[in-house]
């Protein structure tokens, strides 16, 4: 799968960075080829909620207005787009159809060649405005997958807590995954027994 990873200015990089070393995990690799892609926030809130930023990642990473980027044209085959975390500036842009940067430009794109757009917006509490903006996106054909974690298989460490939200955005793309304990997982049927 050639997937864009959209990385916008929600508060959210511990998840963005979890996903990223995951990915470079054999299992994971195998499957997925990242390109990165930047809002004009995204790496002032990585820098402060992980340091450092999202290119010591080492994969490619664009950013700005850079509509030369493959992914901002249709024709360049790309196979899904996430946003992690989505802010809900980029939402609201997406949902009106402002490409007004390459990570909107790129979304609008997936939409538009109706490939899977999966969405992990963060804010609280949401608006009318948020929730009509995420409405608009979800009827335009995007999955929205809040970030927001499960404690049902007790999470012990704070990268268990992420991976419950992982686990459900990798699950919506498709990839193959151990992440977490399923519900209905043979050690919750001996638990239950
Ligand atoms: C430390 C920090 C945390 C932020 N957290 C959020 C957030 O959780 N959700 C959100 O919608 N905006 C958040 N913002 C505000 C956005 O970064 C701001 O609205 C920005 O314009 C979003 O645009 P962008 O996503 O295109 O970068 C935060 C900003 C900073 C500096």
């Amino acid at each position: 799968m050639k997937l864009v990873l959209g990385i916008s200015g929600a508060s959210g990089a511990p998840y963005t960075k979890r996903l990223l070393t995951l990915l470079r995990e054999p299992a994971l690799a195998a499957q997925v080829s990242v390109e990165i892609v930047l809002s004009r926030t995204a790496g002032e809130v990585w820098a402060l909620e992980c340091g450092g930023h999202p290119s010591d990642a080492g994969f490619p990473v664009y950013e700005g207005r850079d509509y030369r980027a493959p992914f901002a044209s249709g024709s360049a085959r790309r196979d899904a787009m996430l946003i992690l975390p989505a802010s809900m500036s980029c939402i609201a842009r997406i949902a009106h159809g402002v490409s007004d940067d390459l990570l909107t430009r790129a979304a609008d794109v997936t939409l538009k060649e109706r490939r899977p757009l999966v969405v992990v917006p963060r804010e609280s509490p949401y608006s009318s405005i948020h929730l009509e903006n995420m409405l608009a996106l979800t009827r335009a054909g995007a999955l929205v997958v809040p970030a927001s974690p499960s404690f049902y298989g007790m999470p012990a460490t704070l990268e268990a807590l992420l991976d419950t939200v992982l686990a459900r955005v990798l699950d919506h793309l498709g990839v193959e995954h151990a992440l977490g304990k399923r519900w209905g997982d043979a050690a919750d049927k001996v638990k239950e027994s």
